[in-house]
């Protein structure tokens, strides 16, 4: 009895292993294909999310163009993105120091830039304007001599209006965030900000009760952005080929319907 009795038991522990081991590879399986997805990259963005529409907040996400580009461009080059708000000087600080792999940040690809990061392919075109209360007798760039005017320190604003009224000129007032330089004007403390034309455009257009007015000037130069990443990146040219791509396979176009309801001139970005 005792012997059957062991017998018994030493088959039901054969099968049991048997059985578990037919069941691994199966698993194994399964297991190396969550483990597969789970290995993507993260990659660490960082934003200056008070730049609506391009970059902003909307109930503590960061959402944006840019964001849904650089999501799109990851998505192509299959990585994960851990996006940050740091704001307008730490993502200089950020990119430079090697903390974060890349910014979107509606970033000016520039000469003075280039010497200390690398730029993507450009993936936007844009150029400044001046944004001022409706019945303004600022017409021009050249009208703004004289005139107290509110910009984004450290943009491509305030290099034009270095440019036009002197380098630390004290009718240059400078911000540390786009949105201040808007509240410095709407507050009476300027007469004008200057800033790209898709946030100057989009900040009239959203706010009628403000009556507000944007002036485009010849004078201000065609600019265009980049992805902005630490000097000698090995993801430049894994991003360029997935923007490339996305422009190609009409992801870009959709993006861009979504956030401006037209069609974008691809085109412009290939010169
Ligand atoms: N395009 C301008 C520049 O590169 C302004 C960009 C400001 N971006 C922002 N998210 N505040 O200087």
């Amino acid at each position: 009895m005792k012997k059957k009795l062991s017998i018994i038991w030493g088959i039901v522990l054969m099968l049991t292993v048997i059985l578990a081991a037919c069941g691994t590879p199966e698993e194994k399986g399964s297991d190396t294909e969550t483990n597969k997805e789970e290995e993507k990259k993260t990659l660490r963005v960082v934003t200056d999310a008070a730049y609506a529409p391009m970059e902003y907040q909307d109930k503590g996400e960061v959402v944006g163009f840019d964001i849904d580009f650089v999501k799109a461009v990851a998505e192509e080059a299959g990585y994960e993105l851990e996006i940050e708000h740091v704001g307008w000087d730490p993502i200089f600080v950020e990119i430079g120091g090697n903390r974060a792999d890349l910014a979107v940040s509606s970033i000016t690809i520039n000469d003075d830039r280039k010497q200390t990061y690398d730029f993507s392919v450009p993936y936007f075109q844009s150029t400044n304007k001046i944004l001022v209360p409706e019945g303004s007798d600022i017409k021009s760039a050249e009208d703004l001599k004289g005139k107290k005017v509110a910009v984004q320190n450290g943009t491509t604003g305030q290099m034009a209006m270095d440019a036009l009224l002197g380098k630390n000129h004290e009718d240059i007032k400078k911000f540390e965030d786009n949105n201040l330089a808007i509240m410095e004007m709407e507050s009476g403390g300027a007469d004008a900000v200057v800033a790209d034309n898709m946030i100057v455009e989009e900040y009239a257009k959203n706010n009628p009760d403000k009556n507000l007015t944007v002036v485009e000037d010849g004078t201000f130069e065609s600019e265009f952005y980049g992805v902005l990443f630490p000097k000698d990146s090995e993801l430049v040219d894994e991003v360029n080929t997935a923007i490339n791509a996305i422009l190609a396979n009409g992801t870009y176009s959709e993006i861009y319907q979504k956030w401006f309801g037209n069609e974008p001139n691809i085109e412009v970005l290939k010169e």
